[in-house]
């Protein structure tokens, strides 16, 4: 199962015109613990709260609506933004996976994040 989640802009007029916040998925995954991802594909709208407001927004559907246990992701090192957006709403990293990935001639590290049901904070 994939499920994508569109949050659109309240402001920013038809929803056909402003796609901006776009998608979140939860990827398939037979036991209860999904992946997670997050675009926000204009980078002027980078910085507002957006994305760490769309990321609550996308956890709290998988563990109400969903009923998930765990959801998951993975960031790379050196996307320092990401990285804080998720701790921030409360993402703990689990491991990281070194040299994982080549970027532009460069390994990277891949860092995994979860989080469980009952470590969801409050209101989210
Ligand atoms: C990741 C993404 C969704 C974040 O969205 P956003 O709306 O900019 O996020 P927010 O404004 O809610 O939060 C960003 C946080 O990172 C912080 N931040 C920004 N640059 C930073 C840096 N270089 N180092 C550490 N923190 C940084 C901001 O200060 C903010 O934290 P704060 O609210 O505590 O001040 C967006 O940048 C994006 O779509 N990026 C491209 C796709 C991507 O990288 N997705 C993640 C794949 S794992």
């Amino acid at each position: 199962m994939n499920i994508c989640i569109h949050v659109l802009l309240a402001s920013r007029g038809p929803p056909m015109k402003s796609p901006r916040v776009r998608p979140h998925h939860f990827n398939a995954n037979p036991n209860l613990a999904r992946e997670f991802g997050i675009v926000i594909g204009d980078k002027d709208l980078w910085g507002h709260g957006y994305g760490s407001e769309a990321i609550r927004l996308a956890i709290g559907y998988g563990f109400k609506r969903l009923k998930l246990h765990r959801i998951q992701l993975i960031v790379l090192d050196f996307n320092k933004r990401a990285h804080h957006a998720y701790r921030k709403v409360g993402f703990v990293e689990e491991g990281v996976q070194r040299d994982a990935l080549l970027v532009g001639g460069r390994w990277h590290d891949v860092i995994m994040m979860g989080m469980l049901k009952r470590e969801r904070k409050h209101g989210r």
